[in-house]
């Protein structure tokens, strides 16, 4: 029998005794018996909590997982006395009991030596005959999941956000639908012009008031386009949207610092207030400091003197971070740097935390997750990492309320864990920067990539030899590179006629253009619907999606029909809170069973 003396490890017993006293049913009370002589004492003491240990030796994680056992064994608070329910100790009773989330449950042992199970109603009291009392839990409900300091600021019920998709599939119907709900959406700006923009604002704000529950709209950098971001920071500033997201950012830009400072005030007990929040979207350390700092002071000084802040907001402005919420985006549909959240988050949380402390900011900055969140485990992950809210976006897609044409929401249905891939986007397109797309039922992808691969390595439409140049045409593009450029011409010849002439200088960059036509075109054909050129949707997904799917198959969500954005919220929201409290009883030394840990869509609320 191996003997483990050193006082480094806790468990002054064999390795042996301790793996067949973990065979047997009531093995938390036999430990402490094989104990013995001197080694007894310093395992109460540890046990009783107040023996520090190092516990680092490998060779013993499974007697460390004994502990909890061991140590519930001796901090009995008193006795439970049942009411009109019975206990639950054996496996069936504790799945179910696991899913009542909003009542408080005591957690209760079946004897003086035996398991652990729970107990709802009754009476706890000090002493006396009933059952072991080891502790209570209080009700746990979804919108508690979250930062409530979240909730407070925002109105909203839940700490739950849509995330904006371009090209208006986050529809003003979607922001409407989540907004009624209680939870937060963001406006899909990203690709429309102003008027576009305008158009749904006035949509939205006629459904939920001027005063109504939150809500708020993209505002995305533009690097080709600065003219197009200010705009449409222009239209936020003057149409009183109270929360931007802003994303696609790799710094500051004056359009966003404007969205930000302007209308900073102090109010009557001398505290600043904003007019809008600026909720930041990013997967980068570099760029969240930025965003968690107060915006720089020459760029202040810049809009101070373009008229664009007042002295006060530019001088406000110096003592607030840029942005309060902050969402960590990992690997997600569309623009990705496909950052596990488990690896990106608690950067990020640190980084708030050094410059909390740095700044002095009178208010909290709160640290949000996205990415890869679509399935409840998914969700109630990223709150256990400290997440303040979560982010959705490629599970609404599918949504009914989503501005994707019903085909695509099909193809998104189908979609398993890898139907997926990174492939070229149209607005970074020459920096060979990706999106991540729907790879199932599409041939985006790979067409994508390959007018990648033939701008590599050809200087001009014209360097291309003849048969590159007609699978382009008939493979790809489906009409000659000439009929494209026409189309391109007339489109940059009122929206940006620079292009045109910076084309007529560069024959690569007149290429350029003519294959990001195909890559513009593809996002639009499955929002429109345009069944010719399914082959070439491009959807942008993240793995979320099909994760998604296989947790709804079966369940009345696997219908296409049936998910509503608000069901999908609710739904993980439920099964989170549900994963939440299995964990929370695990941790407390009940022994839950696996169907403790899942959760079925059903219909809610
Ligand atoms: C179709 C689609 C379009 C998107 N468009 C934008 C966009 O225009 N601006 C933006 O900030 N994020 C955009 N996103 C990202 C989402 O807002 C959200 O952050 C992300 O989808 C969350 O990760 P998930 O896809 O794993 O759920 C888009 C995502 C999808 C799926």
């Amino acid at each position: 029998m191996e003997l483990l003396h050193d006082r480094r490890f806790a468990y002054p017993c064999s390795i042996q005794a301790a793996r067949r006293a973990a065979n047997q049913p009531d093995f938390s009370c036999r430990i402490p018996r094989i104990a013995t002589g001197h080694f007894a004492g310093h395992w109460r003491r540890y046990l009783a909590g107040r023996e520090p240990t190092a516990l680092v030796n490998p060779r013993l994680f499974e007697v460390l997982s004994l502990a909890p056992f061991m140590s519930t064994d001796l901090s009995q608070l008193g006795t439970w006395n049942p009411g009109a329910q019975p206990a639950c100790f054996d496996p069936a009773a504790l799945a179910a009991a696991v899913a009542r989330v909003r009542e408080p449950l005591h957690v209760v042992r079946e004897s003086p030596h035996g398991r652990l199970g729970v107990g709802f109603g009754g009476r706890v009291v000090a002493a006396g005959t009933g059952y072991p009392w080891i502790g209570t839990l209080p009700p746990l409900y979804p919108e508690w999941l979250g930062d409530r300091g979240f909730c407070e600021t925002h109105g909203v019920r839940f700490p739950y956000v849509v995330g904006e998709m371009a090209r208006g599939i986050t529809t003003a119907r979607m922001v409407i639908a989540v907004a009624r709900a209680g939870m937060m959406g963001f406006f899909g700006a990203g690709g429309l012009s102003p008027a576009q923009v305008g158009t749904a604002i006035d949509e939205i704000e006629a459904a939920l008031g001027q005063d109504g529950p939150a809500w708020g709209a993209n505002l995305i950098h533009s690097p080709y386009n600065p003219e197009l971001e200010s705009l449409i920071a222009d239209l936020y500033i003057s149409r009183g949207v109270k929360r931007i997201c802003a994303s696609a950012f790799m710094g500051l830009t004056p359009a966003v610092v404007r969205c930000a400072a302007k209308g900073l005030h102090r109010d009557r007990e001398g505290r600043i207030q904003r007019r809008r929040h600026i909720f930041a979207k990013l997967s980068r350390p570099e760029v969240a400091e930025a965003f968690m700092s107060p915006a720089p002071p020459a760029l202040l000084e810049t809009l101070l003197r373009a008229g664009q802040l007042t002295a006060e907001e530019a001088a406000l402005a110096t003592y607030v971070p840029v942005a309060e919420d902050i969402t960590a985006e990992a690997d997600s549909g569309g623009h990705t740097d496909n950052r596990p959240l488990a690896a990106l988050f608690p950067v990020l949380l640190a980084l708030r935390d050094r410059l909390m402390q740095h700044h002095r900011y009178p208010n909290p900055i709160r640290v949000g997750a996205a990415g890869g969140l679509g399935t409840p485990a998914a969700v109630a992950s990223a709150f256990a990492l400290g997440a303040a809210y979560v982010v959705t976006g490629s599970v609404n897609q599918a949504a009914v309320e989503s501005g994707l044409a019903e085909d695509g929401k099909r193809m998104l249905a189908e979609a398993g864990l890898a139907d997926v891939m990174m492939a070229p986007c149209a607005d970074m397109f020459e920096l060979g920067v990706r999106v991540q797309v729907l790879r199932r039922g599409t041939m985006y992808g790979v067409r994508a990539q390959r007018l990648y691969d033939v701008y590599r390595s050809y200087d001009s439409l014209e360097a291309l030899p003849a048969e590159v140049r007609q699978r382009l045409e008939t493979e790809i593009l489906g009409v000659p590179c000439a009929d494209v450029w026409s189309e391109v011409r007339r489109f940059f010849e009122t929206r940006d006629p620079r292009e045109l002439e910076r084309a007529e200088r560069e024959p690569k960059h007149r290429m350029a253009l003519v294959f990001r036509w195909y890559l513009g075109m593809a996002s639009k054909w499955p929002v429109v619907g345009e069944a010719r050129r399914r082959l070439d949707y491009q959807i942008w997904c993240g793995p979320a999606m099909g994760a998604f799917n296989d947790w709804a198959r079966g369940s009345f969500l696997q219908a296409q029909a049936n998910r509503s954005v608000v069901q999908i919220a609710l739904n993980l929201l439920e099964g989170a809170a549900v994963l939440t409290r299995a964990q929370q009883l695990r941790a407390a030394g009940v022994a839950v069973p696996d169907a403790g840990f899942s959760f079925a869509p059903r219909p809610l609320g």
